[in-house]
Protein backbone atom coordinates (compact mmCIF):
# COMPACT_ATOMS: atom_id res chain seq x y z
CA UNK A 1 0.00 0.00 0.00
CA UNK A 2 1.53 3.31 -0.93
CA UNK A 3 -1.48 5.24 -2.21
CA UNK A 4 -4.46 4.90 -0.48
CA UNK A 5 -8.50 6.03 -1.00
CA UNK A 6 -11.03 5.56 1.78
CA UNK A 7 -14.09 5.49 0.73
CA UNK A 8 -17.01 6.87 3.00
CA UNK A 9 -14.41 8.59 5.24
CA UNK A 10 -16.33 10.90 7.33
CA UNK A 11 -18.37 7.32 9.19
CA UNK A 12 -17.00 5.50 12.46
CA UNK A 13 -14.44 3.54 10.67
CA UNK A 14 -13.14 5.90 8.50
CA UNK A 15 -12.79 8.95 10.47
CA UNK A 16 -10.37 6.48 12.72
CA UNK A 17 -8.80 4.91 9.43
CA UNK A 18 -7.47 7.93 7.57
CA UNK A 19 -5.74 9.50 10.56
CA UNK A 20 -3.67 5.71 11.45
CA UNK A 21 -3.01 5.15 7.70
CA UNK A 22 -1.68 8.96 7.25
CA UNK A 23 0.79 8.24 10.41
CA UNK A 24 1.85 4.91 8.68
CA UNK A 25 2.35 5.57 4.86
CA UNK A 26 2.34 9.46 5.23
CA UNK A 27 0.03 12.01 4.94
CA UNK A 28 -0.38 13.12 1.40
CA UNK A 29 -0.48 9.30 0.44
CA UNK A 30 -4.26 8.68 1.99
CA UNK A 31 -6.71 10.87 -0.17
CA UNK A 32 -9.86 10.26 2.21
CA UNK A 33 -13.57 10.86 0.78
CA UNK A 34 -16.97 10.94 1.61
CA UNK A 35 -20.18 12.70 -0.24
CA UNK A 36 -20.14 15.56 2.35
CA UNK A 37 -16.91 17.50 3.64
CA UNK A 38 -15.21 16.37 6.79
CA UNK A 39 -13.17 19.31 8.32
CA UNK A 40 -11.39 16.58 10.32
CA UNK A 41 -10.11 14.74 7.16
CA UNK A 42 -9.14 17.86 5.03
CA UNK A 43 -6.51 19.62 7.68
CA UNK A 44 -3.55 17.74 7.72
CA UNK A 45 -3.97 15.48 4.15
CA UNK A 46 -5.85 15.36 0.92
CA UNK A 47 -9.80 14.92 0.70
CA UNK A 48 -12.37 15.14 -1.68
CA UNK A 49 -16.30 14.88 -1.78
CA UNK A 50 -16.80 11.82 -3.84
CA UNK A 51 -20.16 9.88 -3.93
CA UNK A 52 -19.27 6.05 -4.59
CA UNK A 53 -22.12 5.72 -6.49
CA UNK A 54 -21.09 8.13 -8.92
CA UNK A 55 -18.40 5.72 -10.76
CA UNK A 56 -17.63 8.33 -13.14
CA UNK A 57 -16.39 10.57 -10.48
CA UNK A 58 -14.66 7.21 -8.53
CA UNK A 59 -12.80 6.34 -11.36
CA UNK A 60 -11.72 9.96 -11.78
CA UNK A 61 -10.57 10.11 -8.36
CA UNK A 62 -8.59 6.86 -8.09
CA UNK A 63 -6.96 8.09 -11.77
CA UNK A 64 -5.86 11.53 -10.31
CA UNK A 65 -4.47 9.99 -6.71
CA UNK A 66 -2.64 7.37 -8.71
CA UNK A 67 -4.53 5.15 -6.24
CA UNK A 68 -3.31 1.72 -5.56
CA UNK A 69 -5.22 0.34 -2.45
CA UNK A 70 -8.73 1.12 -1.76
CA UNK A 71 -10.71 0.78 1.45
CA UNK A 72 -14.82 1.27 0.68
CA UNK A 73 -15.88 1.83 4.10
CA UNK A 74 -19.77 3.09 2.85
CA UNK A 75 -22.90 1.01 4.31
CA UNK A 76 -26.12 1.62 6.07
CA UNK A 77 -26.04 -0.76 9.00
CA UNK A 78 -28.66 -3.33 9.79
CA UNK A 79 -31.15 -1.47 12.21
CA UNK A 80 -31.80 1.46 10.13
CA UNK A 81 -31.36 -0.76 7.08
CA UNK A 82 -34.38 -2.62 7.83
CA UNK A 83 -36.25 0.91 7.75
CA UNK A 84 -35.58 0.81 4.17
CA UNK A 85 -34.25 -2.24 2.35
CA UNK A 86 -34.21 -0.88 -0.88
CA UNK A 87 -32.06 1.83 -0.21
CA UNK A 88 -29.66 -0.17 1.95
CA UNK A 89 -29.04 -2.70 -1.13
CA UNK A 90 -28.37 0.28 -3.25
CA UNK A 91 -26.04 2.15 -0.88
CA UNK A 92 -24.64 -1.30 -0.10
CA UNK A 93 -24.14 -2.87 -3.36
CA UNK A 94 -24.05 0.13 -5.43
CA UNK A 95 -20.64 1.25 -3.72
CA UNK A 96 -19.27 -2.04 -3.90
CA UNK A 97 -19.83 -2.67 -7.48
CA UNK A 98 -18.43 0.58 -8.61
CA UNK A 99 -15.06 -0.37 -5.93
CA UNK A 100 -14.90 -3.71 -7.23
CA UNK A 101 -15.22 -2.11 -11.13
CA UNK A 102 -13.03 0.80 -10.37
CA UNK A 103 -9.99 -1.51 -8.65
CA UNK A 104 -10.59 -3.99 -11.85
CA UNK A 105 -9.65 -1.27 -14.77
CA UNK A 106 -7.22 0.41 -12.58
CA UNK A 107 -5.21 -2.24 -10.98
CA UNK A 108 -5.72 -1.55 -7.29
CA UNK A 109 -6.43 -3.77 -4.00
CA UNK A 110 -9.57 -3.37 -2.60
CA UNK A 111 -10.51 -4.03 1.36
CA UNK A 112 -14.50 -4.03 2.36
CA UNK A 113 -15.31 -4.44 5.91
CA UNK A 114 -17.96 -7.34 5.99
CA UNK A 115 -19.74 -8.39 9.32
CA UNK A 116 -21.14 -10.97 12.22
CA UNK A 117 -24.01 -9.32 10.15
CA UNK A 118 -23.35 -12.03 7.36
CA UNK A 119 -24.75 -14.66 9.31
CA UNK A 120 -28.13 -15.86 10.38
CA UNK A 121 -30.20 -18.01 12.53
CA UNK A 122 -29.15 -21.27 10.78
CA UNK A 123 -25.14 -20.67 11.50
CA UNK A 124 -23.82 -22.52 14.02
CA UNK A 125 -24.03 -19.84 17.32
CA UNK A 126 -20.93 -20.33 19.23
CA UNK A 127 -17.56 -20.66 17.61
CA UNK A 128 -19.11 -19.48 14.80
CA UNK A 129 -16.62 -20.88 12.26
CA UNK A 130 -14.86 -19.37 9.58
CA UNK A 131 -16.92 -21.57 6.50
CA UNK A 132 -20.09 -22.37 7.22
CA UNK A 133 -24.05 -21.89 6.67
CA UNK A 134 -24.80 -18.10 5.86
CA UNK A 135 -28.24 -17.30 5.51
CA UNK A 136 -28.87 -13.79 7.13
CA UNK A 137 -32.30 -12.61 7.74
CA UNK A 138 -31.33 -8.77 7.14
CA UNK A 139 -31.43 -6.79 4.07
CA UNK A 140 -27.86 -6.15 5.29
CA UNK A 141 -26.39 -9.56 6.32
CA UNK A 142 -28.08 -10.38 2.55
CA UNK A 143 -25.39 -7.55 1.10
CA UNK A 144 -22.82 -8.83 3.40
CA UNK A 145 -22.92 -12.43 2.10
CA UNK A 146 -23.03 -11.34 -1.66
CA UNK A 147 -20.50 -8.91 -1.03
CA UNK A 148 -18.13 -11.23 0.20
CA UNK A 149 -18.99 -13.79 -3.12
CA UNK A 150 -19.10 -10.96 -5.13
CA UNK A 151 -15.21 -9.90 -3.80
CA UNK A 152 -14.10 -13.80 -4.30
CA UNK A 153 -15.57 -13.99 -7.72
CA UNK A 154 -13.45 -10.59 -9.04
CA UNK A 155 -10.35 -12.56 -7.36
CA UNK A 156 -11.14 -15.55 -8.91
CA UNK A 157 -12.44 -14.12 -12.87
CA UNK A 158 -9.90 -11.08 -13.04
CA UNK A 159 -6.90 -11.53 -10.35
CA UNK A 160 -8.72 -8.38 -8.44
CA UNK A 161 -6.89 -8.56 -4.54
CA UNK A 162 -10.03 -8.08 -2.66
CA UNK A 163 -9.00 -9.17 1.33
CA UNK A 164 -11.58 -8.53 4.10
CA UNK A 165 -12.80 -9.13 7.29
CA UNK A 166 -16.11 -10.02 9.27
CA UNK A 167 -15.97 -7.15 11.85
CA UNK A 168 -17.74 -7.74 15.26
CA UNK A 169 -19.12 -4.62 17.03
CA UNK A 170 -17.03 -1.65 16.89
CA UNK A 171 -16.51 0.37 19.81
CA UNK A 172 -14.66 3.43 19.66
CA UNK A 173 -14.50 7.20 21.33
CA UNK A 174 -14.13 9.86 17.93
CA UNK A 175 -16.93 9.28 15.40
CA UNK A 176 -20.73 7.91 16.57
CA UNK A 177 -21.62 4.65 15.00
CA UNK A 178 -25.44 5.34 13.62
CA UNK A 179 -27.96 2.60 12.93
CA UNK A 180 -26.67 -0.62 13.74
CA UNK A 181 -27.26 -3.62 16.21
CA UNK A 182 -24.32 -3.16 18.22
CA UNK A 183 -24.27 0.61 18.70
CA UNK A 184 -25.69 -0.31 22.24
CA UNK A 185 -22.14 -0.60 23.42
CA UNK A 186 -20.66 2.81 22.42
CA UNK A 187 -23.55 4.28 23.34
CA UNK A 188 -23.26 2.95 27.06
CA UNK A 189 -19.97 4.46 27.60
CA UNK A 190 -20.95 8.03 26.88
CA UNK A 191 -24.59 7.65 29.02
CA UNK A 192 -22.25 6.41 31.70
CA UNK A 193 -20.39 9.03 31.96
CA UNK A 194 -22.72 12.10 31.16
CA UNK A 195 -25.65 10.81 32.84
CA UNK A 196 -24.66 8.45 34.79
CA UNK A 197 -27.42 5.65 33.79
CA UNK A 198 -28.69 3.94 30.48
CA UNK A 199 -31.41 2.74 28.90
CA UNK A 200 -30.51 -0.43 26.64
CA UNK A 201 -32.47 -1.77 23.64
CA UNK A 202 -31.09 -4.95 23.90
CA UNK A 203 -32.00 -7.53 26.05
CA UNK A 204 -29.75 -8.55 29.01
CA UNK A 205 -28.91 -11.81 28.27
CA UNK A 206 -27.81 -11.41 24.47
CA UNK A 207 -23.74 -12.23 23.59
CA UNK A 208 -22.18 -10.46 20.87
CA UNK A 209 -19.12 -10.51 19.56
CA UNK A 210 -17.24 -7.08 19.86
CA UNK A 211 -13.90 -5.32 19.01
CA UNK A 212 -12.21 -2.15 20.31
CA UNK A 213 -11.21 0.18 17.49
CA UNK A 214 -7.56 0.11 17.83
CA UNK A 215 -7.33 -4.00 16.53
CA UNK A 216 -9.80 -3.34 14.41
CA UNK A 217 -7.78 -0.57 12.37
CA UNK A 218 -4.42 -3.04 12.99
CA UNK A 219 -6.90 -5.61 11.20
CA UNK A 220 -7.47 -3.61 8.30
CA UNK A 221 -3.55 -3.05 7.66
CA UNK A 222 -2.09 -6.43 8.68
CA UNK A 223 -4.44 -7.91 6.29
CA UNK A 224 -3.91 -6.00 3.77
CA UNK A 225 -0.21 -5.95 3.76
CA UNK A 226 -0.67 -10.04 4.58
CA UNK A 227 1.40 -12.22 2.02
CA UNK A 228 -0.99 -13.47 -0.63
CA UNK A 229 0.37 -16.62 -0.63
CA UNK A 230 -0.62 -17.34 2.45
CA UNK A 231 -4.38 -16.40 2.38
CA UNK A 232 -6.32 -19.97 1.74
CA UNK A 233 -9.49 -17.02 2.20
CA UNK A 234 -9.99 -13.46 1.41
CA UNK A 235 -13.90 -12.58 1.54
CA UNK A 236 -13.64 -12.50 4.33
CA UNK A 237 -12.25 -14.00 7.58
CA UNK A 238 -13.70 -14.53 10.95
CA UNK A 239 -12.16 -11.70 13.44
CA UNK A 240 -12.67 -10.82 16.82
CA UNK A 241 -11.54 -9.60 20.39
CA UNK A 242 -14.16 -10.56 22.98
CA UNK A 243 -18.33 -11.22 23.24
CA UNK A 244 -20.38 -10.41 25.71
CA UNK A 245 -24.00 -9.16 26.84
CA UNK A 246 -25.62 -5.58 28.26
CA UNK A 247 -25.69 -7.14 31.56
CA UNK A 248 -21.35 -8.33 31.38
CA UNK A 249 -20.49 -4.75 30.16
CA UNK A 250 -22.39 -3.13 32.71
CA UNK A 251 -21.06 -5.06 35.33
CA UNK A 252 -17.69 -3.53 34.32
CA UNK A 253 -18.66 0.01 33.91
CA UNK A 254 -19.73 -0.19 37.62
CA UNK A 255 -16.01 -1.39 38.47
CA UNK A 256 -15.00 2.10 38.31
CA UNK A 257 -18.62 3.84 38.07
CA UNK A 258 -20.44 2.14 41.19
CA UNK A 259 -23.84 4.53 40.81
CA UNK A 260 -23.78 3.30 37.13
CA UNK A 261 -27.74 2.43 36.76
CA UNK A 262 -29.09 0.75 32.95
CA UNK A 263 -32.63 -0.42 32.48
CA UNK A 264 -33.78 -2.19 29.62
CA UNK A 265 -36.22 -0.80 26.88
CA UNK A 266 -36.23 -3.38 24.25
CA UNK A 267 -36.33 -2.13 20.70
CA UNK A 268 -37.92 -5.48 19.16
CA UNK A 269 -36.35 -5.04 15.41
CA UNK A 270 -32.47 -4.89 17.40
CA UNK A 271 -33.50 -7.86 19.56
CA UNK A 272 -34.37 -9.72 16.28
CA UNK A 273 -31.32 -8.93 15.15
CA UNK A 274 -29.58 -9.36 17.80
CA UNK A 275 -30.33 -12.87 18.32
CA UNK A 276 -29.67 -13.81 14.88
CA UNK A 277 -26.36 -12.98 14.73
CA UNK A 278 -23.47 -15.67 16.76
CA UNK A 279 -22.65 -15.51 20.18
CA UNK A 280 -19.00 -15.65 19.50
CA UNK A 281 -16.94 -16.20 16.28
CA UNK A 282 -14.01 -18.46 16.13
CA UNK A 283 -11.15 -16.86 14.30
CA UNK A 284 -8.55 -19.64 14.04
CA UNK A 285 -8.28 -19.01 10.07
CA UNK A 286 -6.82 -14.83 9.85
CA UNK A 287 -4.85 -16.28 13.20
CA UNK A 288 -3.25 -18.94 11.01
CA UNK A 289 -3.10 -17.12 7.45
CA UNK A 290 -2.26 -13.48 8.79
CA UNK A 291 -0.93 -13.66 11.96
CA UNK A 292 -4.32 -12.27 13.49
CA UNK A 293 -3.87 -11.44 17.17
CA UNK A 294 -6.17 -8.59 19.07
CA UNK A 295 -4.93 -6.41 21.75
CA UNK A 296 -7.98 -4.96 23.86
CA UNK A 297 -9.90 -7.13 26.47
CA UNK A 298 -13.25 -5.67 27.36
CA UNK A 299 -11.64 -4.25 30.78
CA UNK A 300 -9.19 -2.80 28.85
CA UNK A 301 -10.92 -1.57 26.71
CA UNK A 302 -13.67 -0.40 29.27
CA UNK A 303 -10.99 1.64 31.50
CA UNK A 304 -9.78 3.01 27.82
CA UNK A 305 -12.96 4.46 26.90
CA UNK A 306 -14.34 5.47 30.34
CA UNK A 307 -11.17 7.36 30.31
CA UNK A 308 -11.14 9.27 26.85
CA UNK A 309 -14.91 10.17 27.60
CA UNK A 310 -14.51 11.81 30.63
CA UNK A 311 -11.43 13.70 29.81
CA UNK A 312 -13.34 15.16 26.94
CA UNK A 313 -16.51 15.84 28.91
CA UNK A 314 -14.78 17.17 31.89
CA UNK A 315 -15.99 15.10 34.42
CA UNK A 316 -14.08 14.26 37.81
CA UNK A 317 -13.69 10.06 38.41
N1 LIG B 1 -22.05 -3.02 13.84
C1 LIG B 1 -22.88 -3.50 12.77
C2 LIG B 1 -24.30 -3.35 13.08
O1 LIG B 1 -24.65 -3.42 14.23
C3 LIG B 1 -22.60 -4.96 12.53
O2 LIG B 1 -21.50 -5.10 11.73
O3 LIG B 1 -25.08 -3.19 12.20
Amino acid sequence: MKRILIVGAGGQIGSELTQFLRKLYGESNVVATDVRECKNLSENGPFAVLNALDANSYGYTVNKYKVDTIFNLVALLSAVGEKDPQLAWNINMGALMNSLEVAHQYGCALFTPSSIGAFGPTSPKDNTPQDTLMQPTTVYGVCKVTGELLSNYYHLKYGVDTRSVRFPGLISNVTLPGGGTTDYAVEIYYDAVRKGRFTCPIPQDVYMDMMYMPDALNACVQLMEADPDKLIHRNSFNVTSMSFTPEIICAEIRKHLPDFRMDYKIDPVKESIARSWPNSLDDSCARQEWGWKPKWTLEEMTADMLKVISERFGKER
